[in-house]
């Protein structure tokens, strides 16, 4: 079910086949402005902020749950987001297969689904496959950010960020100016965060950046 009725996406929605390669996203936004992504966008608040606080930055936000991607795309064009576009797909097959080398000043990735128990670990998106693929498409001085709330989740994730060599583990700094009002204790002001405050769950917050600036 919609989460909200008559949706008209379309404008901001990116589709394409896998056929399409490699995308030009000079010739999809209109521009040559900096490119940032951020994967499991859910219903895009995290898209709206950044893109209203970087005008001159394009965005895509990557969601794998279609009735999300379709209210975030929608939401976009009630807000004349002309500097983002959401994709409905699964984010490391995407990014591998349209995502050119060297093109991302920044990808974000908050509170990515945990998987918990121990034979579903496999279904993490952070493992050094993904992180090898980050690193091919982030511009040298491009940032990856991490934020999560399952400890064993991110333990998993330095874990694999120490594995590899290419990218320098740096300190977390806020991608965007929080919104007045934002609860205390808010990095990044997505709808997880938001959640997970009022129920009294601390954080954890990484970020790497690809040398060569
Ligand atoms: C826990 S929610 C967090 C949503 C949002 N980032 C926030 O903080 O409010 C995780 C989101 O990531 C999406 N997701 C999970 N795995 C994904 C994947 N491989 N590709 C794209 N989206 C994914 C889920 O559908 C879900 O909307």
């Amino acid at each position: 079910m919609a989460l909200r009725p008559n949706l008209q996406p379309d404008t901001h929605l990116l589709n394409v086949t896998d056929e399409a390669g490699k995308l030009d996203f000079r010739t999809i936004f209109g521009n040559d402005h900096p490119l940032e992504l951020e994967i499991g966008s859910g219903k895009g608040t995290f898209l709206l902020a950044i893109s209203e606080a970087k005008p001159q930055t394009n965005f895509i936000g990557i969601e794998w749950a279609r009735e999300y991607a379709l209210f975030a795309a929608d939401r976009m064009r009630r807000r004349s987001r002309d500097n983002v576009r959401v994709v409905h797909g699964e984010a490391s097959w995407w990014l591998r297969c349209h995502v050119p080398d060297n093109s991302l000043q920044a990808l974000h990735i908050y509170f990515p689904d945990p998987w918990p128990k121990t034979r579903h670990h496999k279904r993490r998106l952070i493992q050094v496959p993904f992180i090898k693929d980050v690193h091919r498409i982030l511009a040298p001085g491009g940032k990856l950010r991490l934020v999560t709330d399952h400890a064993d989740y991110f333990a998993h994730m330095q874990a694999v960020l120490k594995e590899q060599t290419w990218l320098d583990l740096v300190e977390f700094d806020s991608p965007v100016p929080l919104a007045a009002g934002a609860p205390q204790g808010s990095i990044v002001g997505t709808n997880f965060e938001r959640k997970y405050i009022a129920e009294g769950r601390t954080f954890n917050a990484a970020a790497a950046v690809k040398p060569g600036a």
